[in-house]
């Protein structure tokens, strides 16, 4: 009698094929300049929700060597610390080194991603408060996607407001559907309570498409729409948090107007009223 070999699977399984790789388990095009993904998680990797990691694919042949080089950007983790995979929320550039081949990447295929989570969207980046406003512009939502599934933003809040501005009304529906699939979802309503899902504030607003908030978010805030619209006084140092995630110009913009309420920028290890992610590029 011979003795059957037990197959491996985890032997069995296709070899990685690059440095640090990944599999893709799920792709999602949500209109021809935005794209959503799932890949398996590095079983040593923890990071905390709001971080990014280096992702991306091998380059081109050198032309003359022919030695390829990982070609890596910085991608926010849209997946909260608890997730068993990862998700990345990703703007195609036709002409972009990265994305123009990132986004044609299918189920199965590889993504270098480099395990050395950071950034400062993070709670320990903020001194305790009552309410957080997390403004984002384009895919810099990917990160409010991973706090908005973060426990942790519950227990450390009473209002969780999610500002959200697109171009048009297809671009914001990524975060429209995450939001109401957290207000439905049965896990979540067991990880987080209905009761702390009902904190969730979420505004969004269109600046070259009607909808039924239009306007830069920036604008908004100055003229006091906001306030008027969420029916809140304002913004102060004494209850309010906020980090940021977008464009450049949102950025400095959204600076320059937390400062002008008397909040002051914080670190991990200096934590204050109100965080930017830097390493953003949208
Ligand atoms: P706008 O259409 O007025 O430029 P993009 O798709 O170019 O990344 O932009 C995403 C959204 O961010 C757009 O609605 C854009 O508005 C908005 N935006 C760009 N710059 C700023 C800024 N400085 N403050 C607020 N919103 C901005």
């Amino acid at each position: 009698m011979t003795e059957q070999t037990p197959v491996n699977t985890a032997t069995a399984a296709k070899a990685p094929t690059l440095p640090d790789a990944q599999t893709v388990t799920a792709v999602t095009h949500w209109t021809d300049r935005l794209f959503s993904f799932r890949v398996t998680r590095p079983a040593s990797l923890r990071f905390r929700s709001g971080e990014f990691v280096m992702i991306g694919l091998m380059g081109d042949p050198h032309p003359e060597t022919g030695k390829q080089k990982p070609l890596l950007r910085a991608y926010s983790i849209a997946s909260p610390a608890w997730d068993e995979e990862l998700e990345f929320y990703s703007i195609k550039v036709q002409d972009g080194p990265l994305t123009s081949k990132l986004q044609h990447i299918k189920v199965g295929d590889e993504i270098i991603l480099r395990p050395k989570p950071v950034g400062t969207l993070v709670h320990d980046a903020l001194l305790p408060g009552k309410r957080i406003w997390f403004f984002s512009t384009g895919t810099g939502f990917a990160p409010f996607a991973s706090l908005l599934r973060e426990p942790q933003t519950y227990e450390d809040y009473d209002e969780v407001i999610i500002t959200h501005t697109c171009r048009d009304v297809a671009e914001l529906e990524y975060s429209r559907k995450l939001i109401e699939d957290l207000q439905s979802d049965e896990l979540m309503q067991e990880l987080i309570g209905a009761e702390n899902l009902a904190k969730i504030r979420y505004y969004p607003t269109t600046t070259r498409e009607q909808s039924p908030k239009m306007g830069r978010i920036t604008t908004l805030l100055k003229d006091g729409t906001v306030f008027k619209d969420l029916g809140i006084d304002g913004i102060s140092a004494d209850t309010d948090r906020a980090m940021v995630c977008g464009s450049m110009g949102l950025n400095t913009d959204i600076k320059e107007i937390m400062e002008g309420f008397g909040l002051e920028e914080g670190a991990n290890s200096d934590p204050k009223h109100y965080v930017v992610e830097k390493a953003f590029v949208g």
